[in-house]
Order: structure tokens, then sequence, then C-alpha cells
């Protein structure tokens, strides 16, 4: 029994049970030990005013009135001599009670109590002493009996039996609801997490509670969503690099089979070719896979640097203008000097894809731009083109891995689809943004912005 409704259940017991006995204790004690005094008080002053009666009269008649009194109430009375004789007693005078006055009791002048214990004796008693001129007559012996006030005690002991006994059924049925209402939902949601952790999307059943176990069933609900959409991914994902990797394969070879047959030496060549173009381009995907990888396990350190970024770009400008030049595009570069904290590799990494995908996707007479603007603590940095555009329902998700407008064309072209994937996150990395706006035949401007300062 470790569930939690059972341990409330018992605390509840045990508290309860614990107040029950502290106010049982001090009930019992406490009015016990008030009514006994008060019944041998009473007692012993009653034996006390016979015995002043008896003190002035102390002959038959009077004796004989004390008797008579005595008989009619619930306490009894005995008279002796000196010598403990008995002179006269009330009835019934039972065996007990001579046996309580054989011995001539220890008393002073006042009285006193000589059996005060109710638990084992039917009944209470006292003796006074009756004097004569200093000296000793006799003695007047009275009887309470014990039995009421045992009752009161059996009667108070039953009463505290039934409310523990109650107490008792009250934790049974307290234990059924915390059960019913806590523990039940939580063993569902226990098994339900654990049958997810084993791979099974389970729905959730919806808890409709407005407590923290409706809270808990609902996020453990989203849990199992995101664990079933990533893994939706993760799949997909591999189908897709499955793909990406059979199609360059199936060429290569295909190529490859062309190349051993006897054929003439030029065209021999111009296969050969294609075979180096496509194995580089495995090469590179291969490379770009392997970097996405790194990625996802945050083994990809950024080192960031105080970098001067209207230099950098200016140099990657010159290293890739000969290249649009020789496609008959034009490249333009706009900047403004500033300060930006980035990991120069990185980021120029970013930016000779952006400007690879800008390249592919415009026609010869084609232009593109690089611009750096500043603004307050960021700098905005586009690269536009003038080219085909993106079509607008894809422009959602040209950032995603593999993802390619034209997958049949841009294989021609060498794309991946990785290439926006992993500039997107190497900006992110940088805590910076990138974004795109792009019309379908007009052309596409992808935007970084990440924090920088302005040289003024
Ligand atoms: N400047 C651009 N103009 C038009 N389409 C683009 C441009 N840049 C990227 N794209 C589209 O986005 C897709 C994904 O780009 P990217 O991730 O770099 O992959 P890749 O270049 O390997 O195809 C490209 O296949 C292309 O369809
Ligand atoms: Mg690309």
């Amino acid at each position: 029994m470790k569930n939690i409704s059972f341990k409330l259940g018992a605390l509840f017991l045990a508290v309860v049970l614990f107040i029950h006995v502290v106010l049982f204790i001090f009930l019992y004690t406490g009015l016990l030990h008030n009514r006994i005094e008060d019944e041998k008080k009473a007692l012993l002053a009653r034996g006390n005013s016979h015995r002043d009666v008896l003190e002035h009269h102390f002959d038959d008649m009077t004796l004989k009135h004390v008797a008579l009194m005595e008989s009619e109430a619930e306490t009894k009375v005995a008279v002796t001599d000196a010598n403990n004789r008995l002179l006269v007693y009330s009835k019934p005078f039972t065996e007990h009670m001579k046996q309580m006055i054989k011995k001539k009791p220890a008393v002073s002048g006042k009285g006193a109590v000589i059996q005060g214990s109710w638990r084992d004796h039917p009944y209470l008693v006292t003796a006074s002493p009756i004097y004569d001129n200093e000296k000793r007559k006799g003695y007047v012996y009275m009887f309470a009996p014990t039995a009421s006030i045992r009752s009161l005690v059996d009667k108070l002991t039953s009463q505290f039996l039934l409310a523990a006994f109650l107490t008792f059924v009250l934790s049974i049925i307290l234990v059924f609801f915390l059960s019913k209402f806590i523990t039940m939902p939580i063993i569902n949601l226990k098994q339900i997490t654990k049958e997810i952790s084993r791979g099974k999307h389970h729905p959730v059943p919806a808890i409709k509670r407005a407590d923290e176990l409706g809270e808990l069933a609902a996020s453990i609900q989203s849990l199992s969503n995101d664990l079933e959409r990533l893994k939706k991914e993760r799949n997909d994902f591999l189908a897709s690099i499955a793909h990406e990797l059979r199609t360059p394969l199936t060429y290569l070879k295909g190529y490859a089979d062309i190349a051993t047959r006897p054929i003439d030496e030029k065209e021999r060549l111009h296969y050969l070719h294609i075979i180096k173009e496509e194995a580089e381009k495995l090469a590179l995907l291969v490379k770009e896979l392997f970097e996405l990888a790194k990625m996802d396990k945050n083994q990809f350190a950024i080192t960031k640097e105080r970098v001067r970024m209207d230099e950098l770009l200016t140099e990657i400008y010159e290293k890739i203008e000969p290249v649009f030049n020789e496609e008959e595009k034009s490249l333009g570069l706009i900047i403004e000097p500033a300060w930006a904290s980035v990991d120069e590799k990185r980021f120029s990494q970013v930016i000779y894809n952006l400007l690879d995908n800008a390249l592919k996707h415009t026609n010869k007479g084609g232009r593109v731009e690089i611009r750096l603007t500043k603004e307050k603590g960021t700098i905005k940095l586009a690269i536009s083109d003038n080219g085909e555009g993106i079509p607008k329902e894809d422009v959602p998700y040209i950032f995603e891995r593999l993802y390619r407008v034209d997958k049949s064309r841009s294989r021609l072209r060498g794309g991946s689809g990785l290439g926006l994937s992993i500039a997107k996150e190497i900006i992110e990395r940088h805590g910076g943004t990138i974004r795109v706006q792009s019309q379908s035949g007009k052309g596409t401007t992808f935007i970084i912005t990440i924090r920088g300062e302005a040289i003024e």
C-alpha cells in the first residue's frame, strides 16, 4: 500500500485519533477527578453531620433515627462504638461493608475517607469519630456506591470507542474518494507516460479539471504530440536523405557503366567529368548533413569575434564577383561601416550560400545586390535578386531541411535543399534572425538581422 490516497488517509486517521485520545484523557481525568472528589466531600460532610448529632445524643433513639434516615438515601451508614462493635446500620448492609469496618480506622477528629478507590471497590467509605470530651465513643461510617461512577466511565469509554470507530470508517471513505479523484488519475497518467516512452502515441484521456492534475494531463498530451511530430519529422527526414543519396548514386552507377564500355575517348572523358561532379555533390551533401547533425547535438561551436562587417562583405564580394560576371549577371555592394560580433567563417558560409542561391535562381542579365544598413543596435543585411522568385505556397517551407521548390530542376543545378536550413541555424546561433521576401517572377530578398553597432 504505497499509494498517495492511502498515505493521506492514514495520516488523517492518525491525526484525528490523536486528537480524540488527547481529548479523552483530559475529559476522563478532569471530569472524573472532580466528580469523585465532590462525592467524597459530600459523603464525609454527611457522616460528620450525623456524628455531630450523635455527639450530643448518643442514645438508641438517635442511633435508630440516623439509620432510618440513611435507609431512604442511596448512601448507607453504620455506627460502631469505640471498640468497633456495630451498634446500628441502615439496610441493606452487605458482607463487604462489614469487612470495611472491621479494623479501627486511623482517623483524626474531622474524619476522613478510608476507602477512596472507586475502581475496585463497590463503595467509597468515610469514617467520622464521635467524641465525648476528648474521649472516643465510636465511629460513624458512611458508604456511597461507586457503581454510578463506573457506569459514567463505561459510558465515556464506549463513546470514545464509537467516535474512534466513526473516524476509522470516515478515513476509509476518505481513502476511497482520494483514490478515485487523485490516485487513479495519477496512476492512469503514469501508465500513459510509460506507453508514450515506449513509443506508442497515446491520446491522453482528457481530465477536465481546473486543478494541477488537469494541467498535468494537458501537458502530457502536448508532450506526446510533440514527440509524435518529432518522430514523424525524423522519419520523413531519413526517407528524404535516403532518396537524396540514392539518386546521385544511380547516376554515378549509370555513367560509370557507360564509361567502362568501349566508347571513344572524348565521350568517356565527358562521362568521367559528370561522375566527378556528381561525386562532389554527394560529398557536399554528406558534409552538410554532418554539419546539421552536429548542430542538433549542440556540438557546433560558434566563436564570435568583433568583425568589421563592411570589410568582410567587401572581401566576399571581391571573391565572388568574377563568378557572376562569368554568367553574365551583375553583383552590387552597398555598405556602411559597422561592427558586429560574429563567427567569421560561419557567417561567410551563410553569405556565400545566399549568393549562390541568388546566382542559381536568376537568369542571364540578372542583378543581385548585397546591402548592409544600420539600425538602432542592430545591423540589417539584405541579399536581393531579380530572379525567378519563390512561389507563395513554398515560402513558409523554404528554411526546412531538404526542401526545394522545384525538385527535379534544382537537382540538376546541384542543390540539396539543406543550404537555407543550415544558414538559419547559424544565424540563430548568433542570436539573429533570417527571413525571406519573395514574389514569383520578380525576385527574392533574404534579410538577416543581428546585433551590431554602427561606426559614425
Ligand atoms: N534566391 C532564390 N530565388 C529563388 N528560389 C530560391 C532562392 N534561394 C533559395 N530558393 C529556393 O529555396 C530552396 C532551398 O534552398 P537551399 O536550402 O539553399 O537549397 P539548395 O540551394 O541546395 O536547393 C531552393 O531549392 C530554391 O528552390
Ligand atoms: Mg543553396
